[in-house]
């Protein structure tokens, strides 16, 4: 979709539908709305004066131009009160309405930002958020679908604004709104892809070609380097599947040598059947969804690739299948991870932080200033924060980086919520025969119970981690996040680094 920003007047453009947003409690329309209101005979003050539409939040109505305008129709979308409107709220409005556009069958798109100013959001950050919410709210995944025909898709969206100083602002904006919303829509493509169609091997092929598309270095550790690494963990998981493991670098060489290095890690588990310890049937067609983690990651670097943030940038994307065969990990099994430390495996659908073990401990080779991992690691996370929130916890030396990802989160609008992991919990994981066992006390604190684990795995840099099990897809739709998966974590990610101030 094209993306672009104009001098001009709103009413002038030649596009298919206006989005207008409008604040509730203006009696009379400010701005933009007041040119277009005037050249409509005052059809929105009439709508105003009758009550009809009065800007509350989420509200939406549509007008016909009749020839009176460039555009075809009008349509309008409630901000609610400005000093209710936030960035987030401003990309669900954007999203509501370029979803109700699209449905009136416009193929072309064009808005105004010229109010966020009255809710304190800069003009770049409100471009930014509209053109994130645009983009985020059409994405569709129908590549499998051959029956439906005729979808109309919108090709442009063009910010217009009056004012010409303010234009280039609003370029950069949207340039970062856009990249960001894309590459969480590539992230959201490789999750939705059945996993017959992303294995390991496919999942490293694109991220490969990602890799070539945006300049990053990759780098895919094979089988026998895994061996000879000794990352007898993630070869463990990988051992009842006919799919060979593959373990993803990617590399974004941003910032100075000395400025040192950020890590991602994320858990690219293409498919989750629980291995021996085999998952119920009913929904276990969900599970394609455990390289989330692993696809935030790829679309974290390629956002920072394509906005040159800069900072050195490593992403770490352990894949394998989690399968039940004659080869497979047996309950009671231990394996060996990269940094020596043994695992007891009680429960084979505890695989997530497995493999992330050996990919945290081969992070401590970049000597990180700060890693994040995230994976869809429990279910518990799910029972405790639900759909709406990030689980988050992580080592004292990454406090800082906690901080980060809050203020990050709640301007990408993927929150995140902090769970303890003080020293009480790593009882929870010991083993009888091992270091470490990959279950802890039955269903008590199963999230923290996760990270507990991998702390062990963490050679003492600032890490943090992200559990995504219950935000990385969504049941029903929502604004900007249509039902499947929602690539959260690129956005939160690239958040934090375009907050990161290199000298720091
Ligand atoms: N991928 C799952 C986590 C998951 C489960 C996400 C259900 C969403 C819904 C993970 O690999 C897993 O199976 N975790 C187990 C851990 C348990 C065996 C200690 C879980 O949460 O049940
Ligand atoms: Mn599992
Ligand atoms: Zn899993």
């Amino acid at each position: 979709m094209e993306v672009g920003v104009k001098i001009g007047q709103l009413g002038r453009e030649p596009v298919e539908a206006i989005i207008l947003l409008l604040y509730e409690g203006d009696g009379t329309p400010q701005g933009a709305a007041a040119m277009l209101d005037k050249a409509l005979d005052g059809a929105i003050t009439t709508l105003l004066q009758e009550g009809e539409f009065t800007g509350q939040y989420q509200q939406q109505s549509a007008l016909h131009a009749h020839g009176r305008l460039k555009a075809k129709k009008i349509v309008l979308a409630g901000l609610g009160k400005p000093e209710t409107l936030t960035h987030d709220r401003l990309r669900q409005v954007a999203g509501s309405a370029a979803n109700y556009a699209r449905g009136l069958r416009a193929t072309s798109l064009a808005t105004a930002v010229d109010g966020a100013e009255r809710a304190q959001i800069a003009p770049a950050d409100a471009a930014q958020a509209i053109v994130e919410g645009t983009l985020l709210a059409l994405y569709r995944f129908d590549k499998f679908k051959t029956e439906e025909h005729d979808r109309k898709e919108v090709t442009s969206l063009t910010l217009v604004t009056s004012n010409r100083a303010q234009a280039k602002v609003l370029q950069q904006g949207a340039d970062i709104g856009r990249i960001v919303a894309e590459s969480a829509n590539v992230a959201r493509s490789l999750i939705n892809h059945p996993s017959n169609e992303m294995t390991p091997s496919i999942l490293a092929e694109q991220a490969r070609q990602i890799a070539k598309e945006c300049q990053l270095k990759c780098e895919i550790i094979e089988r026998k380097d895994m061996d000879k690494l000794g990352m007898g963990l993630l070869l463990g998981v990988a051992q009842g599947s006919d799919q060979p493991p593959k373990f993803i670098v990617l590399e974004h060489r941003g910032g100075k040598r000395n400025q040192g290095n950020i890590v991602f890690v994320g858990k690219g588990i293409t498919f989750d059947s629980g291995g021996i310890s085999i998952k119920p049937a009913d929904g276990m067609e969900r599970m394609k969804y455990d390289m989330s983690g692993g696809a935030a990651v790829i679309g974290a670097l390629r956002a920072a690739a394509l906005l040159k943030v800069p900072h050195n940038v490593i992403g770490l994307v352990p894949a394998t299948e989690n399968l039940p065969s004659g080869k497979a990990t047996k309950p009671g099994d231990v394996h060996r991870a990269m940094n020596g430390k043994t695992a007891e495996i009680v429960n084979t659908d505890a695989e997530g932080r497995l493999i992330l073990g050996d990919a945290l401990a081969y992070a401590a080779r970049y000597k990180p200033i700060a890693c994040v991992d995230l994976a869809t690691l429990t279910g518990a996370c799910v029972v405790a924060l639900g759909h709406e929130a990030i689980g988050m916890l992580g080592n004292t030396a990454g406090e800082t980086l906690m901080e980060r990802l809050r203020k990050a989160g709640v301007r990408a609008g993927e929150r995140v919520w902090q769970l303890p992991l003080w020293d009480e919990y790593l009882e929870h994981v010991k083993s009888d025969v091992a270091d470490v066992k990959n279950v802890g006390m039955g269903r008590a604190a199963g999230t923290i119970a996760g990270a507990a684990f991998l702390v062990k795995f963490v050679d003492g840099y600032p890490w943090v981690h992200l559990d995504i099990a219950g935000t990385a897809w969504a049941d029903r739709e929502q604004p900007y996040k249509p039902k499947g998966g929602t690539g959260v974590g690129v956005r939160l990610l690239t958040q934090m680094l375009l907050e990161w101030d290199a000298k720091e």
